[in-house]
């Protein structure tokens, strides 16, 4: 009913609506409809509130609330459950939970801060609170072991595209998964899943994307390294906007990966690429590797041509390109 209120109000923006229309329109008492703006005042919503002349929304606070984000939001299936937290451990942490549940596909998990936010690589992921987007997509692909990164490939893209249509900013993706601009992080995926014997579970899709904090919100040892859309564009940017975009971006390449495969993913993804043709060195478990990539293969492999010659593949691994220093 909350959210229903909301819609009215939304609808009826900057002007007054009375107590006796809300009541009319969703049959419920006065009563109801008091707790609800009260519910909706305490979330940060600015309602005021006039004898005689009802309701009037001001000002709808800048929190990444489960009705702001499906309110207009063109998918299917994505996003269309949101759950938001003000503070988490780490969404990816939520969303494995709740898929264990038996959470529906597409269900987003939001946070406007995380306590433990996890990166690629056992690394940490830095955010600033209420600043930037960190959120987690619950997913079930009939997919086996092996076409897990695919997943990762193609949200990149879909981010990608997102933060070109939302701000204008031309990203370029680094295999596998990070998006960067002029060699800064603005973006990392990390997906995660759980699998019996070649058959996958579930899969949770965590994106973090450096929205509107600024350098010295960031700790000092990746402040070199690190961007944000703010920082790009030198304003700030709507983060409800920025995750419909990529909701709606990554629906249509998942729906696009399911009827044709990975090969047109891979096309799009080499087209955005700046990790390609130039020397770099790939970190992986085993050790460190150095030489000239030559592409990806068409599954998303990284192709790495090593000082002997040989070219060796990867699956996984850190890429540090040279131009990066
Ligand atoms: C990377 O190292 O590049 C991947 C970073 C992924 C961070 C996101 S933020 C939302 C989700 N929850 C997490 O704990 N991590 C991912």
């Amino acid at each position: 009913m909350k959210d229903k209120i909301l819609n009215i109000l939304k609808a009826n923006r900057s002007e007054w609506t009375s107590g006796a229309d809300i009541c009319r329109r969703l049959a419920v008492s006065r009563t109801a409809i008091w707790k609800n703006i009260k519910n909706l005042k305490q979330a940060g919503y600015n309602i005021e509130t006039q004898h005689r002349l009802g309701y009037r929304l001001v000002e709808i606070p800048d929190f990444l609330y489960p009705a702001e984000i499906t309110a207009g939001l063109a998918t299917k299936c994505l996003g269309q459950q949101v759950i938001h937290y003000h503070q988490e451990n780490s969404t990816n942490e939520a969303a494995k939970k709740l898929a264990r549940q038996g959470a529906e596909q597409g269900t987003v998990v939001v946070a406007e801060q995380q306590s433990s936010g996890k990166g690629r690589m056992g690394r940490h992921w830095h955010s600033a609170a209420g600043a930037d987007v960190l959120f987690s997509i619950i997913l079930y692909p009939e997919i086996s072991l092996a076409e897990i990164p695919q997943i990762s490939m193609l949200a990149v893209v879909a981010i990608a595209k997102a933060v070109e249509k939302v701000c204008a900013v031309q990203a370029g993706i680094k295999w596998p998964n990070d998006l960067l601009v002029n060699g800064q992080k603005l973006c990392g995926v990390l997906v995660e899943m759980a699998a019996e014997a070649d058959r996958v579970r579930y899969v949770v899709l965590g994106i973090g994307i450096n929205v509107n904090s600024l350098p010295l919100q960031w700790p000092e040892e990746i402040r070199s390294k690190t961007t944000s859309l703010r920082a790009e564009c030198g304003q700030e940017v709507s983060r409800v906007k920025l995750i419909q975009a990529v909701l709606e971006a990554l629906e249509l390449l998942y729906d696009q990966w399911h009827q044709q495969g990975f090969a047109p993913i891979s096309k799009l993804w080499r087209t955005w690429c700046v990790s390609q043709h130039c020397p770099a060195t790939v970190k992986t478990i085993q050790g460190n590797y150095t030489g000239w990539i030559e592409g990806v293969s068409d599954s998303g492999a990284l192709l790495l041509r090593m000082d002997d010659g040989r070219v060796k593949t990867f699956l996984s691994g850190d890429v540090s390109l040279a131009v990066d220093g």
